[in-house]
């Protein structure tokens, strides 16, 4: 068997680097500027944690699609499959209630999930969330939306649409489910299977069905955003209201469901156009009731996760891809044997203030310029026998092709002002 990378997995290749590395630094930007702190959870957990709070019916316990496995002392273990459940877990561990409230923690990694891929779905992908804890207050909800809006806007994305939607308090959500099961019984026979699982374990996903037959059953029927008891209906409406305010473009969408059981009221994702069938970028909601769910107090939350790739692929379909990798400010050439231990050693000095490579065996002049082009290096600095009884280094730009000798000991100011070379060539190697 070759060996290759498992399905669902991907390497991350040295030229994907600049654009994951834009990202995570925007999204750090953006939230530390909120005064939002990071919290780096481990990448596995008791099964317990996900177990008990992701709920019974969400997709990932149905579908089975969490990587859950017995360790050699006998303890079942789960890759996490999203944050939430880890960064509460750790929450109540840390006593965070103690904290000056809410506590806003953001965390970004891999997470695993057991899906059928595709294009925008894998069994290892990544998440930046964002968890604050402490309050249940509607501007909360606003804030942490309009934060996951500021970091697609500052990484240049436009298009993108938040469709704002609430699954109402408990009661709300356990009679809105009555009330499909009682309108779909009749007809249930007719709905897939996948659907009439779910119209057994949680009616409200069933809106999420994407079969066409299914879709014409519930197309009639009202939604969640339509049964609201006053409460929820109170805070979707200040939540609406501080966006509107704050210019957050937003749409309702009273159909809202999240593929997760623990939301209370606002349930949201953020959408982009083109990036086919898994266009959601991310989503999120409020938790109330999960920290204590999980042991602790009974302390309200909300928060958002987004799929880095599935960002970074709407970068690309809107053109906004990559930085371009910068290159060493120096690549050292030797053009001798007894140069190769020396422009090591001058590159080892130099590395205190710049990024410089070298060859590693002699080479002609004009080779190693070739070299140092390929490198991408700023400029190329060339040393033989005659460099070696002066004291100098032959640095010729490689944009402008000036070339001249500086002695070695001048050579790191020079690196870091141009200018101071980029004058007419005094001499030719
Ligand atoms: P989620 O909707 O399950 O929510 O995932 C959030 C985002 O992660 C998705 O919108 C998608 O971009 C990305 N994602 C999920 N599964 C995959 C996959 N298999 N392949 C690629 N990307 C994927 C949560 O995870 C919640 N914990 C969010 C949250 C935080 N709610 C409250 N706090």
């Amino acid at each position: 068997m070759r060996l290759q990378a498992v399905k669902g997995t991907a390497d991350r290749l040295p030229a994907d680097q600049p654009r994951w590395r834009r990202l995570h630094e925007v999204a750090r930007r953006v939230l530390e500027r909120a005064g939002v702190q990071e919290l780096t959870p481990p990448v596995f957990e008791f099964a317990e944690v996900f177990e008990r709070s992701v709920g019974e019916a969400a997709d990932l316990v149905v579908q089975k699609e969490m990587y859950t496995f017995d360790d050699r002392g006998g303890r079942r273990l789960t890759l996490r499959p999203e944050f939430t459940a880890s960064v509460l877990r750790a929450y109540v561990e840390h006593g965070m209630h103690t904290w000056p409230s809410p506590v806003k923690l953001w965390s970004h990694g891999p997470a695993f999930r057991a899906e059928n891929v595709q294009r925008g779905r894998f069994r290892q992908f990544h998440q930046v969330n964002l968890e604050v804890v402490g309050s249940a207050e509607p501007v909360a909800d606003a804030e942490a939306i309009a934060l996951f809006v500021d970091i697609l806007r500052e990484l240049g994305l436009t298009g993108v649409r938040v469709a704002l939607g609430s699954v109402g308090d408990p009661d709300d959500r356990a009679r809105y489910n009555a009330y499909l099961r009682d309108a779909l019984a009749p007809r249930a026979g007719e709905l897939t299977e996948t659907s009439q699982e779910r119209l057994r374990l949680n009616p409200m996903r069933l809106l999420d069905a994407k079969d066409p037959g299914d879709r014409a059953l519930i197309a009639g029927l009202a939604r969640p955003l339509d049964r609201l008891g006053d409460p929820a209906r109170a805070h979707f409406d200040a939540v609406a209201g501080y966006l509107r305010a704050w210019e957050v473009p937003f749409d309702v969408d009273p159909a809202i469901v999240r593929g997760l059981d623990y939301y209370r009221r606002t349930a949201f994702e953020i959408h982009a156009e083109g990036i086919g069938a898994q266009s959601a970028l991310g989503g999120g909601g409020r938790y109330d009731g999960l920290v204590a769910q999980l042991g602790g107090p009974d302390v309200p939350g909300i928060g958002w996760a987004f799929g880095v790739e599935r960002v970074l692929d709407a970068l690309a379909q809107a053109d906004l891809a990559a930085p371009e990798a910068e290159g060493p400010a120096l690549y050292l050439v030797p053009m001798d044997d007894e140069a190769v231990g020396e422009v090591a050693h001058l590159a080892r000095r130099l590395r205190a203030r710049q990024r410089v490579e070298h060859g590693y065996v002699k080479r002609a002049p004009g080779k190693g310029l070739r070299d140092a082009d390929r490198a991408g290096a700023r400029y190329a600095g060339l040393i033989g026998a005659r460099e070696r009884a002066e004291g100098t280094v032959q640095l010729k730009h490689l944009a402008t092709g000036v070339q001249r000798s500086v002695p070695l000991a001048d050579l790191a100011d020079a690196l870091e002002r141009p200018e101071s070379i980029a004058e007419p060539a005094t001499q030719e190697v």
